[in-house]
């Protein structure tokens, strides 16, 4: 009986014992930097501060963004508890005109957990890319950071708190950006938006008819602040896709009975050519912006169509300058998959990167000037849109099959489970940029790694006073 008991007890012990040791060693430090577990601390080096844009330079655009938390009215009338910005969510469009300086105050007068402006897909000096722990301190409640860049890219693109993201933007915390060149393209901006179950287009449920003019070509600039991938599609005439998160597409082609995939974060430019009877932009299947020319109605929506436009393969190729991708001359692998552990003493199925489990993943290292591919391969079961900070990146193979169409640069990559992307760019925005899912709960469940350069140094951390928490 004891000799029993002894046996089952050590048995335990030997099952038991290195559970432990895993549980224990996945507990997180409440304060870290970024910087810990690649090569110890390097104090010497550009800090992230120093990375910003001409300081001697006067804004051309200046604008205050006050975040607050509350109850609110969307749009659409239905009441919200969330976040607004400057008293309403989604937030003000930040407009600018390519080449401006853009500077914009973040004030936060009441989010009990600080708050941060992201600029999702504007490649911005490191300092205003706004991530709490890497970048900057999480703005507390009744402070402020002004955030400076100047707009290279015109496009549409849009920003967010990078503090406690996973919660912040679900509820409110967003607003669009477009920046246009000296030439205006014009258009009607179309930020989708779950605010709790109920699928919105710039706060509004269902169809929201735009007056338009027939023959008109209008632009819908489609944005999916979402955590999951969006069909968009239209009803009632042929469209081109003309832009892909910001960059314009080379000769696009009129395509009927497609769609086209938005992922977590990216955006899509659909231009139509507006019929007397009006067109349909359809946003996933429940909401729509109605494009209707005077006496026309909104007719029915069509169904979601199967196939999808492949951007691999749409519109006309050209070389690229500066990118050639036969001077790649830094590789990295970005393999995502599953596994059960701990993360933070919580068990779970876990998201890994190259195998291994949040913290402990690999930080990309890059040095100014390199031309740096990824392989971006998905083992996981399900899919992850891929957000790389400060770069914009240039698709060239999925699964093996090269792109052929119009150079496709993208900041949000739709990666479904099996699937693997060559993507590369040029190392030119000095910084420690986070290389995330979008699936922002994902994030927090330790899908994110940052891309850093030789030589750049945070003095962030994240926990710390400032409880600083990116996801
Ligand atoms: Cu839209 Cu790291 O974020
Ligand atoms: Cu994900």
């Amino acid at each position: 009986m004891a000799r029993r008991a002894l046996v089952a007890t050590a048995a335990s012990i030997v099952v038991l014992a290195p559970l432990a040791w895993f549980w224990q060693a996945s507990l997180m430090p409440g304060t870290y930097s970024i910087m810990d577990g690649h090569g110890g601390h390097q104090h010497h080096g550009r800090g992230v501060h120093t990375l910003v844009a001409d300081p001697a330079r006067a804004a051309d655009v200046r604008v205050t963004l006050v975040a607050r938390k509350e109850r609110f009215r969307l749009p659409s009338g239905r009441a919200f508890d969330g976040y607004t910005v400057n008293g309403t969510s989604p937030g003000p469009t930040v407009r600018a005109v390519q080449g401006q300086l853009v500077e914009v105050t973040l004030v936060n007068e009441s989010v009990p957990d600080g708050a941060t402006v992201h600029w999702h897909g504007i490649d911005v000096p490191n300092a205003a890319d706004g991530v709490a722990g890497v970048t900057q301190d999480a703005v507390p409640p009744g402070g402020s950071f002004t955030y400076r860049f100047v707009a290279e890219q015109a496009g549409t693109y849009w920003y967010h708190s990078h503090q406690v993201s996973h919660e912040q933007v679900q509820k409110g915390l967003l607003g669009a950006v477009v920046i246009e060149p000296g030439t205006p393209r014009g258009g009607v901006v179309a930020l989708v938006h779950r605010y709790g179950a109920v699928r919105t287009v710039n706060g509004y449920a269902g169809d929201v008819v735009q007056p338009s003019a027939a023959g008109e070509r209008a632009r819908v600039r489609v944005i999916n602040t979402d955590n999951g991938p969006m069909t968009s599609w239209v009803t009632g005439a042929p469209f081109t896709l003309a832009a892909i998160d910001g960059t314009e597409v080379r000769e696009p082609a009129p395509v009927t009975g497609q769609g086209v995939l938005v992922t977590s974060g990216g955006r899509a430019d659909i231009e139509v050519v507006v019929p007397e009877a009006g067109a349909r932009i359809e946003l996933g299947g429940d909401t729509a912006i109605v494009l209707s020319p005077p006496g026309s109605v909104a007719g029915k929506r069509s169904p979601a169509p199967a196939r999808m436009v492949d951007p691999l393969a749409y519109g006309a190729p050209a070389a690229v300058a500066p990118i050639d991708p036969g001077r790649v001359n830094r590789e990295h692998e970005y393999s995502i998959g599953r596994r059960p552990g701990f993360l933070d003493g919580r068990p779970g199925l876990w998201w890994t990167v190259n195998g291994r489990m949040f913290p402990d993943v690999p930080d990309f290292r890059v040095a100014e000037g390199d031309v740096v591919r990824f392989t971006v391969s998905n083992h996981s079961g399900e899919v992850h849109p891929m957000h790389l900070h400060g770069h914009h990146a240039l698709v060239t193979s999925r699964d093996g099959v090269p792109a052929t169409g119009s150079p496709w640069w993208t900041d949000s990559l739709n990666v479904a489970s099996g699937e693997t992307y060559e993507i590369v760019f040029v190392a030119d925005n000095p910084g420690l940029w986070m290389d995330h899912c979008h699936n922002l709960p994902h994030a927090a469940q330790g899908l994110m790694a940052h891309v850093s350069y030789e030589g750049v140094t945070t003095p962030f951390l994240i926990g710390g006073p400032a409880a600083n928490s990116p996801e």
